[in-house]
């Protein structure tokens, strides 16, 4: 049945969510449903949520409860919550939050054209949170219609086996779980039949992808195939795990001229005795050798990683651990985070929990030194020249703006005979805290 009505999505979090929020834009649309702005007019509001830290579920509680009210004057509204949080809380959300209409977890994300059409007739509320052992459904949705006209996102794994003791993950996505190599080629060729020209490969362990499949292609393998689909110029991946990172992969970025110089790899804390408590499986000395390897085979390759600092029982020398190996590694960039203690993991309830001062000015000390190594990288940078695919306008007139092979944000002035889409070489005049300024050669 068709509708003529609106709908809004609010996403948090990863850009698994992105890409789930993609999905589901594409999903609705099929329904007949047309994008709005806001939620105040929409006939079906979505919070696709996230449940990694605290305040990511914080911020989801606060919008339900500003969505209240706008029901209250068109309680025709179909509210939904998806991601994590629904993953997480379950039913219960629908006892917290009346005028929440549908819980919807990961795997069930195809389904939502259904139950919204069923919702709208019988006005029933619903929550489908188990898991299924299938990822068949991550192709029906495909090709999603992406934000962006030349990139996009493309899942090759769903979930994650590893059970980091921070970590909800696997508790709201379920296990690894990969997909059919033959589907995501096809996805892919799709894709650069509709003018993408660069794809990003999702997985929370690309490294680990086709374990779980008979007779499957590993990540390199799988490299090798998609580097083959016309059309498509450069092919990027996150997240990897270091545990499963190995030598094939520092192959695949030297040889296959598609595939970007670039990889994400969490390191998390630089002591051996945090990271055995986080149940990295890796030691400091492990990830060294690995980048190591990287380096010697693709010394071009930005390295950048998450970091959590203030984990339960993190000492001061634990966090000065932490602080020589941003010394040594010199990563391009980081992410870091205060550890937040999430429901069901391990670490929720481990004794030695840091007090949150700590754990501010740590944070705090973490960022000053990685923002003065990017700095210096970009700076590195000013006079020589890179390329960069042009992926739209930039903030101020006349301006592109686009990313380096090593996935730098670079902005650069429209020189009136390219378009998106381009691939274009770029002289860096500046280089800033967090972006590059540059001008097409
Ligand atoms: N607290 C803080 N940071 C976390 N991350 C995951 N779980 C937590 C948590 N409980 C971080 C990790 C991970 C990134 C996606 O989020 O660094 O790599
Ligand atoms: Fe979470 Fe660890 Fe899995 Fe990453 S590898 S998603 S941090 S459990």
């Amino acid at each position: 049945m068709a509708h003529s009505g609106k709908y809004f999505i609010e996403t948090y979090g990863c850009q698994m969510n992105e890409h789930d929020s993609e999905k589901m834009c594409e999903l609705l649309e099929r329904l007949g449903l047309q994008v709005d702005a806001s939620p105040e007019q929409a006939d079906v509001v979505v919070i696709n949520t996230c449940a990694i830290r605290e305040k990511a579920e914080h911020k989801v509680y606060s919008s339900l409860g500003t969505l209240r009210n706008m029901k209250r004057d068109k309680p025709e509204m179909i509210v939904v919550v998806a991601g994590c949080v629904a993953q997480q809380q379950k039913a219960k959300l629908l006892t917290k939050f009346h005028h929440l209409d549908l819980v919807l977890g990961a795997h069930h994300i195809s389904e939502l054209p259904e139950l919204i059409e069923h919702i709208g007739k019988t006005r029933e509320r619903i929550s489908r949170v188990e898991f299924c052992n299938d990822v068949s459904s991550l192709h029906m949705l495909a090709p999603a219609r992406g934000s962006s006209p030349v990139c996009s996102y493309v899942t090759v794994m769903q979930g994650c086996s590893n059970f980091c003791a921070y970590c909800v993950v696997p508790f709201t996505r379920g296990k690894e779980q990969s997909r059919d190599s033959l589907e995501i080629i096809e996805e892919v060729s799709e894709l650069a039949g509709r003018g993408i020209k660069e794809i990003t490969l999702l997985g929370q362990n690309v490294n680990a992808y086709g374990k779980d499949l008979e007779n499957g292609r590993r990540f390199s393998q799988l490299l090798e195939k998609l580097s083959l689909v016309q059309g498509i110029e450069r092919i990027r991946f996150t997240t990897s795990h270091p545990k499963d990172f190995d030598s094939s992969l520092a192959e695949a970025i030297a040889g296959l001229e598609k595939v970007c110089e670039h990889v994400h790899l969490p390191l998390q804390s630089g002591s051996d005795k945090v990271l055995e408590a986080m149940g990295r499986g890796y030691k400091f000395s492990d990830y060294l050798d690995k980048i190591q390897l990287l380096r010697i085979r693709a010394p071009e390759c930005a390295i950048t990683a998450d970091m959590i600092v203030g984990f339960p029982g993190e000492s001061d020398d634990d966090f000065e651990a932490t602080v020589k190996a941003l010394h040594r590694v010199r990563f391009d960039q980081i992410f870091s985070f205060k550890f937040s203690p999430r429901p069901g993991t391990l670490a929720e309830h481990m004794t030695d929990q840091v007090p949150e001062e700590i754990k501010k000015a740590r944070l705090a000390k973490v960022h000053e030194i990685q923002d003065e190594i990017t700095q210096t990288y970009h700076r590195q940078l000013e006079g020589s020249v890179v390329e960069a695919l042009i992926e739209g306008h930039g903030r101020l007139q006349g301006q592109f703006f686009g990313r380096t092979r090593t996935n730098k944000i670079v902005n650069f002035s429209d020189d009136g005979h390219h378009a998106v889409g381009d691939i274009v070489k770029v002289t860096i005049l500046r280089g800033l805290k967090h972006s590059l300024l540059g001008e097409i050669v």
